[in-house]
């Protein structure tokens, strides 16, 4: 339980990766907020699960592309639990368009939810961390393709690339605070972002064979790299990219 005591809020907490990382959090002692607007029933599934593991964790209903919402996420965290520790910039998605087919919709969903939901989200969390003192950890779900392309997937390429950067600027901005930004990129993951992929044998199999591993991430192979940045073993972290990617960015086909 290396993290009693610490207040917690995950967007995107409901599902994929957010979902393994409210869990293992809680696992650890933590206190959760998480919004959930991407369905309800997925939210109250995961309360039961966490209420089993003897923990609290309060579901929000907020759209994480609003600012506004996303203040009253790091307010509930305060008002429930007395103060926010943890704030992990989860919430993502992806259209897999290209740079030619991307709508101005697709575009503005993408950027809103990724990155615009991170910007905002690391501003509001550190303020509360300053008011309150005593640092924080703010932990910016990236991807290998924050600085890897990922042809006929665009926008999120772009949204992931601005929070690499957000990582790394807010990480210095707000190390002298104590409060330590830290990405973490995972590679292919075994999540709903990823079911069409795992759904096609042919898919997937070429996508085993670019993983030097050998295989996708359980989404808990990401969440316990989230718990450790949020711990005490990781107080020397800030402002850059931790990958856990099962190698795929160095594999080459060695032709
Ligand atoms: C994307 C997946 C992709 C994986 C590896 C992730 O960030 O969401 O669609 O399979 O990276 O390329």
């Amino acid at each position: 339980m290396t993290l009693k005591g610490k207040v917690a809020v995950v967007t995107g907490g409901n599902t994929g990766i957010g979902k393994a990382v409210v869990l293992e959090l809680a696992k650890q002692g933590a206190d959760v907020v998480i919004d959930y607007i991407v369905g309800e029933e997925a939210e109250l599934d995961l309360e039961s699960q966490l209420r089993a593991l003897g923990d609290k964790v309060v579901g929000v209903k907020a759209d994480v592309s609003n600012v506004g919402d996303l203040t009253t996420l790091v307010g509930t965290a305060v008002s429930r639990f007395g103060r926010l520790d943890i704030m992990v910039n989860n919430a993502g998605i992806e259209t897999r368009t290209s740079v030619l087919d991307t709508t101005e919709e697709q575009y503005n969903k993408v950027l809103d939810i990724n990155l615009k939901s991170a910007f905002f989200g690391t501003q509001l969390a550190a303020k509360q961390m300053i008011a309150q003192g005593g640092g924080g950890r703010i932990i910016n779900m990236t991807s290998v393709h924050e600085d890897w392309p990922m042809p006929g997937n665009t926008a999120y390429c772009l949204s992931k690339g601005g929070m690499r950067m957000l990582t790394r600027t807010a990480g210095v901005e707000l190390a002298p605070h104590n409060i330590l930004v830290v990405g973490v990129g995972p590679g292919a993951v075994n999540t709903p972002i990823n079911s069409a992929t795992v759904a096609d044998p042919k898919l997937l199999t070429k996508l085993d064979a670019a993983i030097p591993i050998g295989r996708l991430a359980q989404p808990e192979e990401i969440a316990s790299l989230v718990a450790f940045l949020a711990g005490d073993g990781a107080s020397y972290i800030a402002a850059t990219t931790i990958f856990a990617d099962g190698g795929i960015m160095q594999s080459s086909p060695g032709l």
